[in-house]
């Protein structure tokens, strides 16, 4: 189905939704996002405004294309106004499985015939969400990264029936928010979760065996092996339970090498889910 992609949706204003919406907004489309409650999208905003600044001190952008772009976006904690007139979604929900597949299947009822839903996933099957829908060759990965509004990459997957045309769209859309892309087939973690879960988790269980400190192990990944952040300001930054509900994931899929650190669940349980909660491996406060 061709159609010109005007507005967008983005669904869930956590850590990456709120940044999903600051590039969509800024390549130009009408967007909206939603999320369950008013709290969440004021800190969204606020967050968000942040982000324009920053771009505004660093010479990226000027004061009057900045709000050029934020009077392209909304908030509604309503999903039907949300997807309604929707040409593209975008969906940054928890990674849990069963949430996706509600969601999918709701706004399958609202959205428009023609739109597209892409999934922000780390790692779970899009084929499965597509299931959940009348419109599985619409349906696609569309793997942003953390923070959103500074990394390249877009990860975009393949599901067992995605169309062409929705892989050439979503390309498009992923060009006009400045964006490189790789296409890849569907597989637990794609490309790059299935390295960077490795990778942290391998370094949680170097903790758990008092090999070194976690600022040692951070430093030596930076310096010897030019890292840009170690594996726990990283961890800090992703989210603990958002790696936690990768590894299970992985775990389930591609076996032992991705048993999560039992260090790591602690953590989880102990509500230390990194950067957004004040406290993760390290202390923010
Ligand atoms: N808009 C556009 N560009 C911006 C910007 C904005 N609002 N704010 C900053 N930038 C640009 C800067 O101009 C700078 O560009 P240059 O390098 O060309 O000068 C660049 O972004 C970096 O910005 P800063 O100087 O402010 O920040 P930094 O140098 O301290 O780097 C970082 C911060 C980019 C986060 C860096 O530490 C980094 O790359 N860390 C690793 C992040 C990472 O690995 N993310 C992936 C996590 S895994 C994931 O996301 C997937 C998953 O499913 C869990
Ligand atoms: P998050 O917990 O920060 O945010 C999720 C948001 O979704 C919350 O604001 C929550 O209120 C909202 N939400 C929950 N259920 C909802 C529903 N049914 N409808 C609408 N909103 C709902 O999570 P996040 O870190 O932004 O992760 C979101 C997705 O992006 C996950 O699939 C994750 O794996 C993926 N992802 C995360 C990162 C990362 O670094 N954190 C990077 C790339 C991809």
């Amino acid at each position: 189905m061709n159609q010109t992609i005007n507005a967008i949706t983005v669904i869930g204003a956590g850590t990456m939704g709120r940044g999903i919406a600051y590039a969509s907004c800024l390549a130009g489309y009408a967007t909206k996002l939603y999320d369950v409650e008013d709290h969440i999208l004021n800190k969204a905003i606020e967050n968000i405004a942040g982000s324009f600044r920053k771009a505004v001190d660093k010479g990226i952008l000027t004061p009057a294309g900045v709000d050029q772009a934020q009077a392209l976006l909304q908030t509604t904690t309503d999903l039907d106004n949300a997807a309604q007139a929707a040409d593209f979604v975008i969906e940054a929900i928890p990674e849990k499985i069963d949430l996706k597949i509600a969601l999918f299947r709701q706004l399958d009822q609202i959205a428009p015939r023609h739109a597209i839903f892409a999934t922000n996933t780390s790692s779970l099957s899009i084929t499965e969400m597509a299931g959940a829908t009348q419109r599985a060759p619409q349906v696609i990965g569309m793997h942003f990264f953390n923070p959103a509004p500074v990394m390249k990459l877009i990860e975009i997957i393949r599901g067992l029936e995605t169309s062409e045309e929705t892989i050439a769209a979503t390309q498009e859309v992923a060009q006009l928010m400045q964006k490189e892309t790789v296409v890849i087939n569907e597989s637990p973690g794609f490309i790059t979760t299935r390295i960077n879960a490795m990778i942290g988790n391998e370094a949680f269980y170097m903790l758990q065996e008092g090999v070194a400190t976690a600022p040692e192990i951070d430093k030596a990944l930076k310096l010897g092996l030019n890292h840009p952040m170690g594996p726990f300001e990283l961890v800090d930054l992703v989210g603990l339970d958002v790696r936690l509900n990768i590894l299970n994931f992985l775990h389930q899929t591609l076996g032992e090498k991705f048993r999560p650190c039992p260090l790591m669940v602690k953590y989880v349980k102990a509500g230390r889910l990194g950067r957004k909660v004040g406290k993760g491996v390290y202390n923010y406060s």
